[in-house]
């Protein structure tokens, strides 16, 4: 029997009684993440080995040494994650991985290292778009959750108001026109000499203050109300910040960040609640690594017992990368027959709501 022949036989075995213990693998920017995922809801084991203290010293990931290090670690990973899991290979049906979107180098380590799991395993391969992983990673943390819902996915790389129709029928209906919020954070918190990356140390500072200091804008993009933009406040802090240390002046780096993170906050939450409004749904989701922002977590709740809407919000330990929430959306990209073959490719850049 050759790959694919073995791999749908796999399919039908599995499709017959409808569970799957999946491995997950991620790699898509600096954390080398493994998981054991079953029936897309239950997580058996998850791994992360995070590069930050490669990238710290550059202030930013690069993207060499990153995907070096996902060479390095993500064989361990996976050893790891299936130790943890009491389990060995012979007991994965399935194998996810992220495909897109990501660093390329990075991204790829993953993906090669999942088709040749895969095909020695003779199992399934099933490709996972990144950011519909953050949005999975509620349903690991919810058992009660279950499309349809409005999703605020904010991450590093990424800010995506998306209509979830369906486990995988999603519609972007607001995106950045330019940097993500998380990228914003991490730039900010750069200029106000905070480590990489800055969003939980700006989180941290911003608590300190109740801001009100600085005058920060505000963007909006005419005849698309629902797209946001950050590099206006992102240039606004930087000179901001240069300016008074070219003219000796104090900064208020806490009211600075308070003021910077309420900015974000009303570029993101009102749009997300007037998209709920447009598209009938009731329940709002919070995604990604910005998600972990105690702010705009506040933002949302409050917005969210205003306009009678639900709110899920993951546990910190699931707003970031991790390769659990990449199992969640697998199982049930794998419901929908999505497969992978071993001609998979990975993606640096790809919509979320793209048909092949
Ligand atoms: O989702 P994630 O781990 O990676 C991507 O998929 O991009 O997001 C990482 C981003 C970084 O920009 C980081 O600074 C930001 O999430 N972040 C935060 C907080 N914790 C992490 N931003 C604001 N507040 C936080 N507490």
């Amino acid at each position: 029997m050759n790959y694919e022949q073995s791999a749908k036989a796999q399919t039908e075995r599995l499709m017959a009684d409808g569970h799957a213990t999946i491995l997950a693998i991620e790699s898509s920017c600096d954390e080398t993440a493994a998981a054991i995922v079953r029936d897309g809801r239950q997580v058996i084991s998850s791994v992360i080995s995070s590069q930050i203290p490669l990238h710290a010293m550059y202030g930013g990931v690069v993207p060499e040494i990153a995907s070096r290090a996902h060479v390095e670690s993500v064989d361990p990973v996976v050893d790891e994650a299936l130790k943890k899991a009491g389990m060995t290979l012979s007991d994965v049906d399935a194998v996810a991985v992220t495909y897109a979107p990501g660093l390329i180098g990075a991204v790829l380590v993953a993906v090669s290292f999942a088709k040749s799991v895969a095909y020695s395993l003779g199992v399934p391969l099933i490709p996972v778009h990144h950011i519909r992983g953050h949005i999975a990673a509620n349903y690991l943390a919810f058992p009660d959750l279950e499309p349809p819902f409005l999703a605020l996915a904010i991450s590093g790389g990424n800010t995506l108001i998306v209509d979830v129709k369906d486990y995988t029928d999603m519609e972007i209906l607001g995106a950045t026109r330019d940097d993500a919020a998380g990228e914003c954070f991490d730039k900010a918190a750069r200029v106000l000499g905070l480590p990489y990356p800055g969003g939980k140390p700006m989180d941290e500072l911003a608590r300190q203050s109740q801001g009100g200091v600085y005058d920060l804008p505000r963007a909006h993009v005419d005849g698309a109300d629902l797209d946001m933009s950050f590099s206006g406040l992102k240039t606004a802090v930087v000179n901001l910040a240069h300016n008074a240390q070219q003219k000796g002046e104090p900064l208020d780096r806490a009211a600075l960040a308070r003021d910077f993170t309420r900015a974000v906050s009303d570029e993101l939450v009102p749009r997300a609640i007037e998209a709920a409004r447009r598209c009938g749904r009731r329940t709002i989701v919070a995604a990604g690594g910005v998600a972990a922002n105690s702010i705009i977590r506040a933002d949302l709740k409050a917005a969210c017992e205003k306009e009678g809407c639900t709110l899920y919000v993951p546990p910190l330990r699931l707003c970031g990368d991790n390769g659990a929430m990449i199992g969640a959306q697998g199982y049930y990209e794998y419901l929908a027959g999505r497969r992978g073959g071993l001609d998979l490719n990975a993606y640096a850049t790809m919509d979320l709501d793209e048909k092949e």
